[in-house]
């Protein structure tokens, strides 16, 4: 008879839980957003500087994504915050921005996996497919200076 009550706080703890990584996620993408701008900027060239702000872009797009989420979520407006420092040369900005679009798509398929939440789920996974679709173009530059 007790078994709802377990059930509740379970699905509280795991709600909990959604909310963190989502306000998490939102740093990361904010903070992308941020260290792309000035990545572009120092861009050897016109092509890698296009790119990098196509793929700055779509981080925009998942950041209203996720505000919108963590809006549905708690009805409170997110506060996006920067989380990470940027790099000071284009070299070293590639391998940041290479090692954090990886562990972005680790990071966002496990939330996928975690949430029973249908959409969340499938948002996750798009979202996913496009981190590592970015961390793809990063490895590329970085190759081609090497
Ligand atoms: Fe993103
Ligand atoms: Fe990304």
């Amino acid at each position: 008879m007790y078994s709802h009550i377990y059930n509740y706080e379970d699905l509280n703890r795991q709600t909990n839980k959604l909310i963190n990584d989502i306000e998490k996620a939102i740093n990361g993408e904010y903070s992308a957003i941020m260290c792309y701008e000035s990545l572009a900027k120092i861009a050897p060239s016109e092509k890698e500087r296009k790119q990098i702000l196509e793929i700055q872009s779509d981080e925009k797009k998942h950041l209203q994504q996720f505000i919108q989420l963590y809006y549905s979520l708690t009805g409170v407006q997110p506060q996006p915050k920067m989380t990470e420092e940027c790099a000071e040369n284009y070299i070293e900005g590639l391998q940041l921005a290479l090692k954090d679009e990886q562990e972005t798509v680790d990071f966002y398929l496990g939330i996928s996996d975690e949430t029973s939440n249908v959409y969340t789920k499938e948002l996750l996974k798009r979202i996913a497919m496009d981190e590592q679709n970015h961390a793809v173009w990063f490895l590329y530059f970085y190759t081609k200076l090497k």
